[in-house]
């Protein structure tokens, strides 16, 4: 069925594609001026007279007079009706166009524009009630805001009231169902009354790369909790694809990006004349995030808070952007300090020198694996340089791989033929059997969280995952109590694990829990298996909830490890079975391998 993209969606492509890019894909262009000048495609010649002009991304031939805009280059070229050139110019630039999206009926377009322009007109009211509320400016001006900066990202403030933004848009026409769906007023429990979201706040207005309102985050003046509030999932806003400050960035950043955690370290480090930084809204990266970081630059850095939290969570980033092929640097300020704290009390070159001495990849991994394993106990050492063995393994340059090699052999004080060995293993397994967790150690906490297997659990596993999860989503505390020592990732199986992502994600943030939007992530069948776990018993005491829970992880570690004993096993049998593929020590790789079975043995009596 033909469809018809949105304007707006093809407008980003255009702008997203920089034609002198693109063209040089297919011909050689060189300078010539302002201009760009090579053998035009289109006729035969032998000197140059097609131009391409960067700053009003067009091109035109003085030969045969063939001229147009990237898209139509793509068409002339390749042959390709617009729709198809269209897409091939989204995919280069990593744009989905959501073929669902570009037919969502009428009604959830309608819902959208709506919702941002809600959105719009709060967001200017927001605004004029900053800059006419003396307190609520002071509180920017103290934490060193210009007002110029308050302009460029439309800062506002909510009004300490409980219908003032209720009846400002029941004023403007709009309908009460309108308003609920924009996000900014919340039902009532017991009843039909609406009220205001956000109260006596400042409110950042989230601007999505098209200059759409999406929606707000706002931050009290005093200590309200939660510290920030953010808008619902809408129709207009989603907060995993979005990230705050994308439209300002999107401007400036003809290279780096800086991701951050918050929207102050973003204008912060804005008014400091950074003016490239995005946040990624108080979650998590997400694989979209990426992408959509991955259209605008290719030079990514990561300054997170120094804690331990934001070295955690830059290590996660760094992985996930790894995923999307990204290879970012991440921003290691000292200790304590958030990027907004930082410029502000040390300068502007100060926080450029760190910038200058980011941490790649490796450099970064090293330094954060040293935190995590104890370099003063063998074992320590042992884990350290398993863990980093296994990146080294993927390292293609010989040089840079032995420099590292030097780098932890002078950490660790194992020999630098022994890292090597392991690392020429660990490269032999994965590229023969095509098995990624064998390298892991099965004491780690998060040893599982690359195993994309699909399982057939057993019945006794899977019970125990749903009522894991039935507790989690219905009670904060068995939370608390779990944190840390069970993750998302500890889910085997898949539905569960997405689900075990979401509410975790959102108690991490202080959100609450709402069974229907959890819902509205599923479908069919997996719809079917989330009402299953819902729908199981919990009114148990808290004791006896705990004492459960603790239970089920016991019985999930103990599943889990069976999994992995009749893995290794399959391997061993491959392995037997495809001796002659292998160039490296056979006998010495399966012996390894039947002492894993025997440790994970062990390891499964203290479990039974
Ligand atoms: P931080 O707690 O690090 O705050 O949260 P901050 O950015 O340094 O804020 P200030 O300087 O105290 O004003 C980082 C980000 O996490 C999200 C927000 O996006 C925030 O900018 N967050 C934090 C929430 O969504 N809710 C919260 O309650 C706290
Ligand atoms: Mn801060």
């Amino acid at each position: 069925m033909p469809y018809i993209l949105d304007e707006n969606i093809i407008r980003d492509i255009r702008e997203s594609n920089d034609i002198v890019d693109v063209i040089t894909e297919y011909i050689t262009l060189k300078h010539a001026g302002a201009n760009f000048i090579g053998l035009c495609p289109f006729h035969n010649e032998k000197t140059p007279s097609f131009s391409v002009s960067p700053s009003k991304q067009i091109y035109h031939c003085f030969g045969c007079g063939e001229g147009g805009d990237v898209i139509s280059f793509i068409m002339k070229y390749t042959n390709l009706d617009f729709i198809e050139a269209v897409k091939l110019l989204a995919n280069r630039v990593n744009i989905t166009i959501d073929e669902k999206e570009a037919n969502v009926d009428l009604k959830t377009k309608k819902d959208k524009e709506i919702a941002t322009n809600i959105n719009k007109e709060v967001a200017r009211y927001f605004h004029n009630n900053l800059l006419n509320d003396r307190s609520a400016l002071d509180y920017l001006y103290n934490r060193g805001l210009k007002e110029k900066t308050i302009r460029a990202y439309g800062i506002g403030y909510s009004r300490d009231s409980w219908d003032d933004v209720l009846s400002f848009l029941l004023n403007r026409g709009y309908s009460l169902e309108q308003i609920e769906k924009s996000g900014l007023v919340v039902k009532h429990s017991d009843g039909n009354r609406y009220y205001d979201r956000f109260r006596g706040r400042i409110m950042f207005p989230i601007i999505d790369t098209r200059g759409r309102v999406i929606g707000f985050g706002g931050r009290t003046t005093g200590n309200a909790q939660p510290k920030y509030l953010n808008s619902p999932d809408t129709s207009a806003f989603s907060k995993g694809n979005n990230l705050y400050g994308l439209n300002i960035a999107k401007k400036y950043c003809r290279n780096k990006i800086i991701l951050v955690e918050g929207y102050m370290d973003v204008i912060s480090l804005y008014q400091h004349g950074i003016n490239y930084c995005v946040a990624s809204l108080g979650t998590a990266l997400t694989p979209n995030q990426s992408k959509l970081l991955k259209r605008y630059s290719n030079d990514i850095y990561i300054c997170y808070d120094s804690d331990n939290a934001g070295l955690n969570a830059a290590s996660r980033a760094l992985d996930i952007l790894k995923e999307e092929k990204i290879e970012a640097k991440v921003i290691l300020l000292p200790e304590g300090k958030d990027p907004d704290e930082f410029v502000k009390e040390n300068g502007m070159d100060r926080f450029q020198y760190f910038l200058n001495n980011a941490y790649n990849y490796l450099d970064f991994k090293i330094l954060f694996y040293k935190k995590r394993y104890n370099l003063n106990t063998l074992e320590g050492k042992i884990d350290f340089t398993k863990e980093i063995s296994n990146m080294l393994k993927e390292v293609e340059s010989p040089i840079e791989r032995d420099a590292y090699i030097n780098k932890v052999s002078l950490e660790t004080n194992i020999s630098i033929e022994a890292i090597k060995e392991e690392i020429k293993q660990k490269g032999q397994i994965n590229s023969s059997i095509k098995d990624k967790y064998i390298n892991n150690n099965y004491r780690n906490t998060n040893k599982y969280n690359i195993l994309p297997v699909k399982y057939n659990l057993e019945p006794g596993h899977l019970m125990a995952e749903k009522n894991l999860l039935n507790f989690l989503i219905k009670d904060k505390k068995i939370y608390n109590h779990i944190k840390g020592r069970f993750l998302p990732s500890d889910f085997l199986d898949q539905v569960y694990r997405r689900v075990a992502e979401i509410i975790f994600d959102a108690y991490d943030n202080e959100e609450e829990i709402h069974l229907d939007r959890i819902i509205a992530y599923f479908e069919g069948e997996e719809l079917e298996k989330l009402k299953e776990v819902i729908n199981l018993e919990d009114d148990f005491d808290e004791d006896e909830k705990v004492k459960a829970a603790d239970d089920y992880i016991k019985k999930i570690n103990y599943y889990e490890l069976k999994i992995q004993k009749n893995d290794i096993k399959e391997q061993i049998a491959n392995i037997q079975n495809n001796k002659d593929s292998f160039k490296g020590d056979v006998e010495k790789l399966i012996r390894e391998l039947c002492l894993k079975i025997i440790e994970i043995d062990k390891e499964l009596k203290l479990h039974q």
